[in-house]
C-alpha cells in the first residue's frame, strides 16, 4: 500500500515537473532545436509533441507523435520526402508570425501553408497543431493534411488521401495509397507513379461509390470508424464502436507500411493493439511483392517468392522483386516451367484459344516475343516481363508458363521445407517433351473446376452496383427497331455529335435507367443484311476498357443504326484545344496510355485485326472517369468504295494520316500509329497540329516538336505545370518515332505501350519528314 502511495506521489510530482514544460501557447519569438532540451512543443496534457523527431543517424524529421508512449508513434510528418533536417537547423515561431526553419546559414522555409501571418500556435491535446491569428481563428492546422494515420476527432476529407510510410522507422512515401475519393468510394491503391489508370490497380474499396461527392471517413473516440455523406448520414460502417468514449482509450487509423490499414487503440498501458483491418491477407495489397514475384502466405504472413528462373534484385530486400541475368530474347534453346496457382496482372499481348496447357506452352515457345503464358479458361494469353501483381491463390488460379534459356536439367525444384502450401514448381524439358506430365497437369487443372480466370479482378467503382455492363458479362449484341430508337431518341432530337460516318444522337433506353448514343450510319455501302451483321459481331466482340462499347444495331431497310454506351464528357477534342479546360500533366499522361493501349487491343489483342483508319481526338471520348476510350473502330469497311482503303481513295482526317494514304502504298496497322503519332503530340502540348496561327516555326507541331527535342527545350512545348521531365522526354521520343515516314521504322503499339510504361528504353528517334512536304 505505502509503495503505491509513494508511487502516486512520485509521478504527481513528476507530472508537476512536465507541466512546466507544458507550451500549450506558442508565442512569436518561440523556437525549437534538434539536440537541445528544447526541441519539442507539448499539448496541454502532454500526450502529443510537435518538433524535432529523430530519425536514422544524425537526422530529424518536423513531425507530430505520441510522446506518452514507450513506442513513441508518428502521427504526422512535415513534407516526409525532404533530406532529412541536420541538427544545426531551427524551427521557429518568427516574430513577423511565420513557422519556418531556419538553416544555419540561407534562407528559412515555411511549413505552414497559410498566407497570413499567425499571431499564436498551439500544440493541442486532440493531436491537432494549430496556427491563430489575432482573433483566434484557425490559418493553418495539421489534419487538414494528414501523412499515413488518422486520430480520433481527425476526418479525411474528399479529395484526400493517406499515403503509408516506407517503413517502420522511416516516414518517407512509402507503396501504399487509401484515398477518399470524390466519388463517395474509399479505396486503396498501389501508391507508385507508374500506376497512372490507378483503378485498375485497386485492392480494396468501402463499395460506396456514387454516394455522393463528399463523403469522409470519421474516427470517433469510442473507436467507432466509418464514412458519412454531404448531408450527415452514416453509410458505411468499417468498425464498430470499440469502447465508451470516455476517452480513456485513445485511436488511431493507420495505412500501415504492408499497405493494409488498421484502427490501433492505446491501451492505459501504453501499448497500440489492432481492433480493426481491412484484411486479415497480407498478400492482398497489389505490389506487395516487386515485378516478377509473387506472394504466398506462410502463417498467415506475407512472403515473396520469384519466379522459376529469377533472383532477388536484393536479397535483404526480397519486396523490391526479381531479375535474372540472361535473357531470354528469342526462341532457340528455350525451355517452358510451370507455376501453377498464381495469378498476375493480365497485360497479355495476344489472347489465342488454346485446348489445353500444353498446346499453351508451345504457342509461346515458338513465339519469340513471348516471355511467360497464363493458361486458364481454355485461353492461351502471352505476355512479357515483367510479371507484376503475382500472388499464389488456390481458389482460382491459372497456371503461368515461364520461358527459359537453356535446358535445364534439373526437372523438378523443390521448395524450401518451411512451405507449408506444398507448392510445386517443375521444369520441364523441352526435348524430352512430358506429354504424361501435361496431360495430368490438364486433368489436374480441368478437376480442379471452374477455371475462370477474373480478368482484371478490381475495378476500383464496382461495376455491378452500378447496373453497368461488367467486364464479364456475356458479349451478346441486341438488335434494336428503328421505332425502338426513334423513340428512345425522342424523335432523333438531341444530336450529340457528327462524324464521318452520319450523326450522333443521345438517348435513353431500359426505362431511362441508361443512356445510349445511337449513331446514324449515312454514308455507308449498301451491303446485305448478313455481311452487316458480320461487322457487327466483329466491332461486338470487341471488349476492352479503352473502347467504347457497341451495345446494339438496327439494320431496318436503308436505316443502319449503331447503338454505343454514352459517353458524358464527350471527346478529347473539348479538352484539348481549350485552355480552361486542358488535363493536368497527369491526365494526360494517363489518356495517352489509355489510348495506346485501347488502339494496341485493336491490332494485336482482338479476335480480328481491327485498323482504326482514323485516329483523332475527336474519336476519343471520355468518360465520367475521365478515361480515355476510342470511338469509331471497326466500321472502314462500312464506307462506300470511294472512300474505304483503296489505294486511292483516302480514309482518315487531313493532319493525321500517314504519308503511305498517299503514296498508293499499302495500308497497315502503321498507319493508326502514325495517326497515334501526331495525336500524341497535340496530348503532349495541347495544342493542335496545325495551328496558322502560331509563328512560323511553329505552325507544324511536328517540327516544332522536333526543333524542340533537339535543341534540348522540351519545356518550350508545355504550359508551365510542373511536368516530370523525364516523363515529357520519354513521351516526346515515343511521339517522333511513331511519326517516321517508313512505316517499317514505326514501332508496334505493344512497343509504344511498353516505352511509355517506361519499361524499355528508348532510342533516340530520327527527324520526322516535314508534314508540308508529305503531302
Ligand atoms: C492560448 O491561445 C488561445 C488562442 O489564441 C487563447 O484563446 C487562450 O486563452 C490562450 N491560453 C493561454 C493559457 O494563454
Ligand atoms: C534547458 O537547458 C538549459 C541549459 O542546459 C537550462 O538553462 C534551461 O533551463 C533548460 N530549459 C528547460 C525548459 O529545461
Ligand atoms: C549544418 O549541418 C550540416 C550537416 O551536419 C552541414 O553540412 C552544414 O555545413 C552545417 N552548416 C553550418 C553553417 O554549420
Ligand atoms: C463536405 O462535408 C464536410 C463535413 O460533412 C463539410 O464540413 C464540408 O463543408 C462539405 N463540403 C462541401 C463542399 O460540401
Ligand atoms: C446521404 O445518405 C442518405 C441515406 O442513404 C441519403 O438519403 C441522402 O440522399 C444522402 N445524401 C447525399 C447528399 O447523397
Ligand atoms: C452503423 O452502426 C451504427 C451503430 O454503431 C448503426 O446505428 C448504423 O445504423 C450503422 N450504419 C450502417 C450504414 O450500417
Ligand atoms: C506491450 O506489448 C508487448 C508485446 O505485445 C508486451 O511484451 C509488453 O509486455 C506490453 N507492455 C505493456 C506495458 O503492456
Ligand atoms: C547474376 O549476377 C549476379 C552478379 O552479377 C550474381 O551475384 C548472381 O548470382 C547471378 N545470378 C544468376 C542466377 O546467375
Ligand atoms: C543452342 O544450344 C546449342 C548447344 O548447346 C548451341 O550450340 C547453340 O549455339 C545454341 N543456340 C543459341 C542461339 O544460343
Amino acid at each position: 500500500m505505502a509503495t503505491i502511495i509513494l508511487l502516486f506521489l512520485l509521478l504527481s510530482a513528476l507530472s508537476t515537473i512536465t507541466a512546466l514544460q507544458k507550451y500549450s501557447n506558442i508565442t512569436l519569438g518561440s523556437s525549437l532545436s534538434p539536440k537541445t532540451n528544447l526541441s519539442s512543443w507539448l499539448s496541454p496534457s502532454g500526450k502529443f509533441a510537435f518538433g524535432f523527431y529523430p530519425q536514422g543517424e544524425d537526422g530529424f524529421i518536423v513531425a507530430i507523435w505520441f510522446a506518452q508512449v514507450p513506442e513513441k508513434t508518428v502521427i504526422w510528418t512535415y513534407n516526409r520526402d525532404d533530406p532529412k533536417i541536420p541538427s544545426n537547423v531551427t524551427l521557429q515561431m518568427t516574430t513577423d508570425g511565420r513557422l519556418v526553419l531556419q538553416p544555419a546559414e540561407g534562407q528559412a522555409k515555411a511549413i505552414s501553408t497559410a498566407t497570413d501571418s499567425a499571431s499564436s500556435a498551439s500544440m493541442l491535446d486532440s493531436g491537432n497543431f494549430v496556427l491563430y491569428n489575432s482573433d483566434s481563428d484557425v490559418l493553418w492546422e495539421s489534419f487538414t493534411s494528414p501523412t499515413d494515420t488518422i486520430v480520433q476527432g481527425q476526418r479525411l476529407l474528399a479529395g484526400s488521401a493517406l499515403v503509408s510510410s516506407t517503413s517502420r522507422t522511416d516516414h518517407s512515401t512509402g507503396r501504399f495509397m487509401l484515398s477518399m475519393q470524390t466519388d463517395g468510394n474509399l479505396v486503396q491503391y498501389p501508391a507508385s507513379d507508374t500506376a497512372w489508370d490507378k483503378s485498375w490497380y485497386a485492392y480494396w474499396s468501402s463499395g460506396t461509390y456514387r454516394a455522393g461527392d463528399n463523403v469522409s471517413v470519421n474516427l470517433d473516440k469510442d473507436g467507432h470508424l466509418y464514412l458519412l455523406n454531404n448531408t450527415g448520414f452514416n453509410i458505411r460502417n468499417l468498425s464498430a464502436a470499440v469502447s465508451p468514449s470516455d476517452g480513456t482509450i485513445f485511436y488511431r487509423m493507420t495505412i500501415d507500411v504492408d499497405g493494409i490499414f488498421r484502427l490501433y487503440s492505446l491501451s492505459p498501458r501504453g501499448n497500440w493493439s489492432i481492433k480493426w483491418s481491412s484484411t486479415n491477407d497480407k498478400c492482398s495489397p497489389k505490389g506487395i511483392c516487386g515485378l516478377n514475384s509473387y506472394c504466398t502466405l506462410m502463417d498467415q504472413e506475407s512472403v515473396c517468392r520469384c519466379l522459376p528462373g529469377f533472383d532477388f534484385v536484393n536479397q535483404n530486400q526480397q519486396m523490391l522483386g526479381c531479375g535474372r541475368n540472361t535473357t531470354v530474347d528469342g526462341c532457340e534453346n528455350t525451355t517452358m516451367s510451370l507455376l501453377e496457382n498464381t495469378v498476375w496482372e493480365d497485360e497479355s499481348y495476344t489472347i489465342l484459344s488454346s485446348t489445353n496447357i500444353e498446346d499453351c506452352r508451345l504457342m509461346c515457345l515458338t513465339d519469340c516475343n513471348c516471355q511467360a503464358a497464363l493458361f486458364s479458361n481454355l485461353k492461351c494469353r502471352k505476355q512479357r516481363f515483367p510479371l507484376r501483381f503475382g500472388r499464389r491463390d488456390l481458389s482460382n488460379p491459372p497456371t503461368a508458363l515461364i520461358k527459359e534459356v537453356g535446358i535445364r536439367k534439373v526437372t523438378t525444384t523443390n521448395e524450401p521445407k518451411a512451405n507449408k502450401q506444398g507448392e510445386k514448381v517443375l521444369g520441364i524439358e523441352i526435348l524430352i517433351t512430358s506429354v504424361v506430365i501435361a496431360t495430368v497437369a490438364f486433368i489436374v487443372l480441368m478437376v480442379s473446376g471452374v477455371l475462370i480466370y477474373r480478368h482484371r479482378v478490381w475495378v476500383y467503382h464496382q461495376l455491378s452496383d452500378t447496373g453497368s455492363i461488367g467486364l464479364n458479362e456475356e458479349i451478346t449484341l441486341r438488335s434494336f427497331t428503328y421505332l425502338e430508337l426513334e423513340k428512345a431518341t425522342n424523335g432523333f432530337r438531341e444530336e450529340v455529335g457528327r462524324g464521318s460516318f452520319g450523326t450522333v444522337f443521345k438517348g435513353v433506353i431500359s426505362n431511362g435507367e441508361r443512356i445510349i448514343a445511337v449513331k446514324r450510319l449515312e454514308r455507308v455501302v449498301d451491303e446485305g443484311e448478313r455481311e452487316f451483321r458480320t461487322e457487327m459481331r466483329v466491332i461486338g466482340r470487341t471488349h476492352h476498357k479503352n473502347l467504347v462499347r457497341l451495345l446494339g444495331y438496327c439494320h431496318e431497310g436503308s436505316n443502319r443504326l449503331l447503338v454505343y454506351e454514352y459517353m458524358c464528357n464527350g471527346s478529347l477534342e473539348n479538352f484539348l484545344f481549350k485552355p480552361e479546360k486542358y488535363p493536368n500533366w497527369d491526365e494526360r499522361v494517363g489518356i495517352a496510355l489509355n489510348i495506346a493501349r485501347g488502339v494496341l487491343y485493336l491490332h494485336e489483342e482482338c479476335e480480328t485485326q481491327i485498323i482504326h483508319c482514323d485516329i483523332k481526338p475527336q474519336n476519343i471520348l471520355m468518360d465520367e472517369f475521365f478515361c480515355a476510350k476510342i470511338a469509331d473502330f471497326g466500321l472502314a469497311k462500312l464506307l462506300k468504295p470511294d472512300q474505304t482503303r483503296t489505294f486511292t481513295g483516302i480514309r482518315g482526317t487531313r493532319g493525321y494520316v500517314a504519308p503511305e494514304w498517299h503514296r498508293n502504298l499499302p495500308v497497315t496497322v502503321k498507319a493508326d500509329v502514325y495517326s497515334y503519332g501526331i495525336m500524341l503530340m497535340e496530348i503532349i502540348c495541347c495544342r493542335k497540329s496545325l495551328d496558322m496561327e502560331l509563328q512560323e516555326d511553329e505552325i507544324v507541331l511536328s517540327d516544332w516538336v522536333f526543333q524542340c527535342f533537339e535543341e534540348g527545350e522540351l519545356s518550350k512545348l508545355v504550359d508551365d505545370q510542373v511536368v516530370d521531365k523525364k516523363r515529357l522526354e520519354r513521351m516526346v521520343k515515343v511521339a517522333l518515332w511513331c511519326i517516321q515516314d517508313d512505316p517499317a521504322l514505326r514501332p508496334h503499339m505493344k512497343k509504344v505501350v511498353l516505352m511509355l510504361e517506361g519499361t524499355i528504353e528508348i532510342p533516340v528517334p530520327p527527324g520526322p519528314t516535314s508534314f508540308l512536304s508529305s503531302i
